[in-house]
């Protein structure tokens, strides 16, 4: 089964083309990124309208670049939530427009199970049930997958996403936006026990994460370095950082895994790129004799490879959308 998946949840205008949910066609990603940068951060109303500009020929690109026309397509999948309400508005109505001038059935994908379906089109064998961290730009849980479209909760952030604390931090230290990518390359090069920073834990909820103290302690040490004529040095600062923010994922992770039994561990989301996170959930991962599962690096970010396998198993579970699918900008991860 051929499936044309679409995704404009946020500032990437996504096409591709996958077959029965593991195999890649073809993925076309166009980025708005170096736009968005000049603001420091997405701004909504420009992403809607580049996403309205881009999507037809990206659609056209990703059928091409697989060598398929829409008359060998089973079905089409699209992002519908969350995220930016004007952006998913856009491939929720192109891809309406297609089903309906098409007659090929449509399927509504939540964007953090796409995430976690990157795996899938990365692991051919990999399949539930297996514990996964989420961390992206604007979420980070940690999601029990029974099986691909049955999942739950078992923590998530209280104020920033892991993605936001890293570009937040980023940012106080002069980078571009989205600074998590250059933060983890600096962080490489310097000294992660530099700076002593706290490592925030939430009272009476062993699995949920807090960012936003990390992002504080920060600025109040680039704050204290400044008033004693003094600068921080920037690549220890990133290292201290990403430390600080990867010890907190893996250790409610790992703790997650043990109190639930998981055998397998996943990891999803832009986050998932992180040099540090990967290779501490590699390290524990083997210590503890657990299987551990990561996206190839390049379908970490936004794309809509990870969407068509998704909506190829929320197709097999009967999640079929009908054309009056609205796009949602926020829906827990477990809505059905
Ligand atoms: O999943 P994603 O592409 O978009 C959302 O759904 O939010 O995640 C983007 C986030 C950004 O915050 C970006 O800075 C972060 O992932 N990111 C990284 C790295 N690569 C991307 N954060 C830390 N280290 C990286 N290597
Ligand atoms: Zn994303």
């Amino acid at each position: 089964m051929k499936i044309l998946a679409i995704e404009s949840s946020c500032d990437e205008t996504a096409a591709a083309v996958v077959e029965d949910g593991r195999v890649v066609l073809s993925s076309i990603v166009a980025s708005q990124v170096e736009e968005h940068r000049l603001y420091g951060g997405v701004v909504p109303e420009i992403a809607s309208r580049r996403h309205a500009e881009s999507i037809s020929g990206v659609v056209r690109e990703a059928l091409n670049a697989a060598e398929v026309t829409m008359e060998d397509i089973d079905a089409i999948g699209v992002t519908f939530a969350p995220g930016l309400i004007g952006a998913l508005l856009v491939g929720v109505n192109f891809a309406k427009g297609l089903s309906l001038a098409t007659g090929k059935p449509l399927i509504g994908v939540h964007h953090l199970r796409s995430h976690i379906a990157a795996n899938y089109i990365t692991h051919l064998k990999l399949k539930p049930p297996f514990l996964c961290l989420v961390v992206s730009g604007g979420h980070s849980h940690i999601v029990a997958v029974e099986d691909y479209t049955k999942m739950h909760v078992i923590g998530q952030t209280r104020d920033d996403a892991a993605g936001e604390a890293f570009d937040k931090a980023a940012r106080t230290m002069g980078m571009p936006y989205p600074g998590g990518i250059e933060l983890d390359k600096l962080a490489e090069r310097g000294n992660e026990r530099a700076y002593v920073l706290p490592h925030p834990t939430v009272a009476g909820s062993e699995f949920d994460f807090s960012f936003s103290g990390l992002k504080t302690a920060v600025i109040n040490t680039i704050h204290n370095a400044e008033q004693k004529g003094t600068m921080i040095i920037k690549e220890d600062m990133c290292a201290s950082f990403r430390r600080a923010v990867v010890d907190c994922l893996t250790e409610n992770t790992f703790k997650a895994a043990e109190k639930f039994g998981a055998k397998t561990i996943v990891v999803a989301g832009g986050v998932s790129a992180n040099t540090l996170l990967r290779r501490e959930m590699a390290r524990i991962s083997a210590e503890r004799n657990l299987e551990l599962y990561v996206p190839r690096v390049s379908l970490c970010g936004d794309n809509a490879a990870m969407v068509g396998s998704q909506a190829y198993y929320e197709f097999l579970s009967g999640n079929v959308a009908e054309l009056d699918l609205n796009a949602v900008a926020t829906l827990p991860i477990d809505y059905r």
